[in-house]
């Protein structure tokens, strides 16, 4: 069979490295990949934009592939699963209706405040004088976001009112264009955070190993900020009766309450919960696709086939499916460039990927490129150094090792990744 993915990053190498593995996958093709996925056994890289839907869907068609498996969620919100299934071709994600509990915030809150999911109060301004009185009104520490995508920067945990206030000022001042002509402005949840995912087909699920990312940039969970440092499964923190509290006061209605508004959600679902001391979870967002790094660490924990299971999915026979995961826990660590997340620094050349690879560890690429036959830096989250161990410690220890063969100018990790479940 062959397959087509879309995107480019850590999480797509881990897809895509994960979905060749299976017996019945021929080839994958990625659009448009990166040069970690192009040494992969069956797979290959494709010069398609991933937001040029069109063209996705062209070669889909001429090339018969059996299913199309979306990354990010930028084409998903553009809509590339509706133009797919219109055109009676098979791929696994949302709708557009149903994307937007990414693409809009406010959509997200207001959708769960319908269905009484537990999450944070919150209200909506677009204009600055009625958001800054709600904020005087509240007081800090209270959280401002931004409506619409904003690349993981829309956010802010604001500590004083003064904070808040800036922040809601140079939003609505266009800061991120049209994704930040409205903000949400959120009470400030206490707890630990966890990511909880799963495959969704209408009105059944299978969640997936629980998660946790740390989504600062420095070691104790301090500065600013990220796309995410490192993640690693199983989190801890989602015991048993957490999880059963989740798919039970969260998940399940999430999903019967898509289906009853007339946008049944078919793909992966991924709620951001915060889990308070006495094990109450609250939404603290919702993505339509799995998380980076996340990802990494739970395609190596992930013994069964991905593809049995996108696929049940797709034929709405999920309840027959089956997902088997590793005993022990899985880590990765993100290598970034030395400025993220702000400017980027490009075109270093990287060294000793092999060297982390032959410890045992598995290192994906986000933001590399080929400069001839020289592997450098493309800016951002660089690299991924994955391992899978029978303890979290001796996982993060074997992705440390991993890390320390890796270099390049300005190469920066955190060597803490996986502390709080150690510590637990
Ligand atoms: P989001 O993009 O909505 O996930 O927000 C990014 C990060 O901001 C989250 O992972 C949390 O660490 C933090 N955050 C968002 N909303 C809240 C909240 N209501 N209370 C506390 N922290 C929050
Ligand atoms: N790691 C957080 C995310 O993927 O949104």
């Amino acid at each position: 069979m062959h397959l087509l993915l879309i995107g480019s990053g850590g999480r797509e190498h881990a897809m895509a490295w994960k979905l060749a593995q299976s017996e019945k996958v021929t080839r994958v093709s990625v659009a448009p990949g990166n040069p970690g996925m192009q040494l992969e056994d069956k797979v290959e890289c494709l010069s398609i934009d991933p937001t040029d839907i069109e063209a996705l869907a062209q070669f889909a068609v001429s090339e018969s592939v059996h299913l199309t498996i979306v990354g990010p969620e930028a084409p998903l919100v553009a809509g590339v699963v509706d133009v797919f299934t219109d055109k009676g071709l098979r791929i696994f994600g949302p709708r557009q209706q149903a994307a937007q509990l990414e693409g809009s915030k406010a959509f997200a809150k207001d959708f769960m405040a319908r269905h009484q999911i537990p999450t944070a109060a919150y209200a909506t301004f677009n204009t600055v004088e009625p958001a800054i009185a709600f904020i005087e009104e509240q007081g800090a520490p209270i959280v401002i976001k931004a409506d619409g995508l904003a690349a993981g920067k829309g956010v802010v945990v604001a500590q004083t009112t003064e904070e808040a206030c800036d922040a809601v000022k140079s939003m609505l001042d266009g800061q991120f264009g049209d994704a930040s002509a409205n903000v949400v402005i959120e009470q400030f949840l206490a707890g630990e955070e966890a990511s909880f995912i799963a495959v969704v087909s209408g009105r059944s699920c299978i969640p997936l190993a629980s998660s946790q990312d740390h989504k600062a940039r420095d070691e104790g969970d301090k500065g600013p900020n990220t796309g995410g440092m490192g993640a690693y499964s199983p989190a801890p923190v989602v015991t048993d009766s957490v999880h059963a509290h989740v798919v039970t006061d969260i998940l399940q209605p999430t999903i019967d309450a898509l289906a009853d508004d007339g946008m049944p959600f078919t793909g992966f679902l991924y709620v951001g919960l915060m889990i308070d001391n006495e094990g109450q979870a609250r939404v603290v967002e919702y993505n339509v696709r799995l998380g980076d790094p996340e990802t990494q660490p739970l395609m190596m924990r992930m013994e069964s086939d991905l593809l049995d299971l996108l696929d049940h999915a797709v034929n709405g026979t999920l309840t027959e499916a089956d997902v088997q995961w590793h005993d022990g826990s899985s880590i990765g660590v993100v290598l970034a460039a030395g400025e993220y997340p702000a400017g980027s620094s490009k075109d270093k050349p990287i060294t000793g990927i092999a060297e982390a690879d032959s410890l045992g560890c598995k290192v994906f690429h986000a933001g590399t490129k080929l400069n001839g036959d020289q592997l450098v830096t493309a800016g951002g989250r660089v690299l991924c150094v994955t391992a899978v161990a029978g303890s979290l410690k001796e996982a993060k220890q074997l992705a440390e090792s991993g890390a320390e063969c890796i270099q390049w100018e300005g190469c920066r990790y955190r060597s803490d990744i996986g502390y709080k479940a150690i510590d637990r």
